[in-house]
């Protein structure tokens, strides 16, 4: 796998990802809902940024509008523009070749992203083919073992011959992140990518999209429910809820010293280490969100 920063490059610098007032809604019975409201954020290059909300909060309207995949009847405003293009001036073949190969997306669900009848390496060559004309399927093979070795998943020479069902759902998730790698991306986006995962794994993956990300100098959106999660690999937080933005900052700053209650009631959610018995201990008890602030 080549890597896209020059030896001795800063690894942050300039935005590859700036986001202004973009604004999201549905023509209601009663009018526009807005479920995404004047966001701003910028992403600079190599960059982490986590987005953060409960759900409904609007952040995959977020993420799907970066892609131009918004569903029928959406109507956005504002700007998005991804390494210096404004995104709502490409037109749909432009936007065709920016989807999935420099930007690609991770999702929650590995399985419904994966076809049940075609072996891994199949559709990480299928994949990787679209988007590279004149591969050969010898080439595209190549990546896929390389890809999935950078995945770490062992003997994947042999395991690129294997259908989705063989594989756990950590593996799964493993093997979208690949299909995604193969592709060199300057920008992942993971819309809950851990979330159907057990707490061990979930780590493992996180640590993954770190390491990928410190690797190949790709920019990373991720998108949680979860302040835990980001807190680990972010170097910067967005907190949504109800479409707006409620506080951004430094991921340290966020989870140290949150300004805004709504923040404070989101951390207290989250799960910390049990000195006691060196474990995580996982919150039981969801966060009661104050009337006043509903
Ligand atoms: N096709 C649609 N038509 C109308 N409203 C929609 C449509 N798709 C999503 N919404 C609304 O947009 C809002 C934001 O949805 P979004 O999927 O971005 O939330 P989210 O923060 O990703 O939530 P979750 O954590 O549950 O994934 C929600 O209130 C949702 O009901
Ligand atoms: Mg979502």
């Amino acid at each position: 796998m080549t890597t896209r920063t020059e030896p001795g490059a800063p690894a942050v610098g300039d935005d590859l990802l700036r986001v202004r007032d973009l604004t999201i809604g549905f023509a209601g019975p009663s009018g526009t809902n807005e479920v995404v409201q004047h966001l701003d954020f910028d992403l600079p290059r190599g960059g982490a940024l986590g987005i953060v909300g409960e759900s409904g909060s609007g952040k995959s309207m977020t993420s799907l509008a970066i892609m131009d995949l918004l569903p029928p009847g959406a109507r956005r405003s504002g700007s998005i523009v991804f390494q210096g293009a404004e995104i709502t001036d490409l037109r749909e073949p432009q936007m065709r070749a920016v989807r999935g190969d420099r930007i690609a997306m991770i999702f929650q669900d590995p399985l419904s992203s994966l076809n049940p009848y075609y072996t891994v390496g199949m559709q990480i060559e299928e994949a990787y083919r679209s988007h590279r004309a004149g591969v050969t399927r010898k080439a595209a093979r190549k990546v896929a073992i390389e890809a999935m070795e950078c995945v770490h998943i062992a003997d994947a020479a042999r395991r690129v011959d294997h259908y989705p069902h063989e594989f756990s759902g950590g593996m799964r998730q493993r093997v979208m992140i690949a299909m995604a790698l193969s592709m060199e991306p300057e920008l992942i986006i993971a819309d809950e990518p851990t979330t159907a995962l057990d707490v061990t794994v979930q780590a493992q993956i996180l640590d993954l999209l770190t390491e990928i990300r410190q690797d190949t100098g790709a920019g990373l959106i991720l998108i949680t429910h979860d302040l835990a999660v980001v807190s680990e690999v972010a170097d910067e937080i967005v907190v949504m809820r109800g479409g707006r933005l409620v506080e951004r900052g430094p991921a340290e700053r966020i989870f140290t010293d949150p300004r805004e209650e709504y923040t404070r009631l989101l951390l207290d959610a989250v799960p910390r280490i049990d000195d006691e018995i060196g474990q995580l201990r996982t919150a039981t008890v969801p966060v009661q969100i104050p009337e006043d602030l509903q």
